[in-house]
């Protein structure tokens, strides 16, 4: 199973923090952006990543949480990004977003909430790469694994089993023995907020 380590829940700042996770073994980092419009708060802008993200050796994948992915897929192009990932709750035209992030040769995700089913998916499934399912209501690190997310990871898997499943949100030692039918999980303050990263990361795997 793939590691993503997302960074805004950590003892250090993003930087030092990017710097700690380019020295383990996880496969990427994941950029978490927040729009204070899709969500509540607003985090960073595209040049504040840009100086974050600056000199890492790890691949991106882009979790944008934002009602306008437009605004942020050509400069994630520029970046070394696998995955960019929009929120389908957040847009009215997902295949205008999947095309835009195609263009560019990079891998489309879409992003569902907890509450959101994913029978809404299905008109998109064979277009995209990957699903990111939110474990938590997206916003902020450090919340609490909803378990009811488990049961969307098997369901998507049937409806396409080349598909890539990320789970987003409160993974930790204990949850990731819930998960294991994912290909990649997001981990943030389990990995973050601890003295070891390697350590932990080991724990997931
Ligand atoms: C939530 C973000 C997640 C989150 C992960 O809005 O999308 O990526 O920060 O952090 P933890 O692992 O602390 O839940
Ligand atoms: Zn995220």
């Amino acid at each position: 199973m793939k590691i993503s380590v997302s960074f805004i829940k950590s003892k250090y700042n993003e930087k030092d923090t990017v710097n700690l996770i380019d020295k383990t073994d996880a496969e990427y980092v994941h950029v978490d952006l927040m729009d204070g419009k899709f969500v509540e708060h607003k985090n960073y802008t595209v040049n504040d990543i840009k100086n974050i993200v600056n000199g890492t050796n790890k691949k991106l994948d882009v979790h944008l949480m934002c009602k306008n992915p437009s605004k942020y897929i050509k400069d994630f192009a520029s970046l070394n990004t696998e995955y960019i990932t929009f929120h389908l709750e957040a847009v009215k035209n997902p295949d205008e977003y999947i095309k835009e992030i195609h263009s560019y040769g990079i891998k489309c995700g879409i992003s569902i909430k907890p509450k959101t089913n994913i029978e809404l998916l299905k008109p998109y499934l064979e277009k995209i790469e990957q699903v990111l399912v939110m474990s938590v209501e997206p916003g902020a690190g450090g919340q609490k694994f909803i378990m009811d997310s488990i049961l969307k990871i098997e369901s998507l898997k049937k409806l396409k089993n080349d598909l890539i499943i990320s789970v987003d949100g409160g993974i930790n030692d204990k949850t990731i023995d819930f998960v294991q039918a994912a290909d990649m999980v997001v981990s943030g303050s389990y990995i973050c907020l601890s003295d070891d990263y390697q350590a932990q990361i080991n724990k997931l795997r």
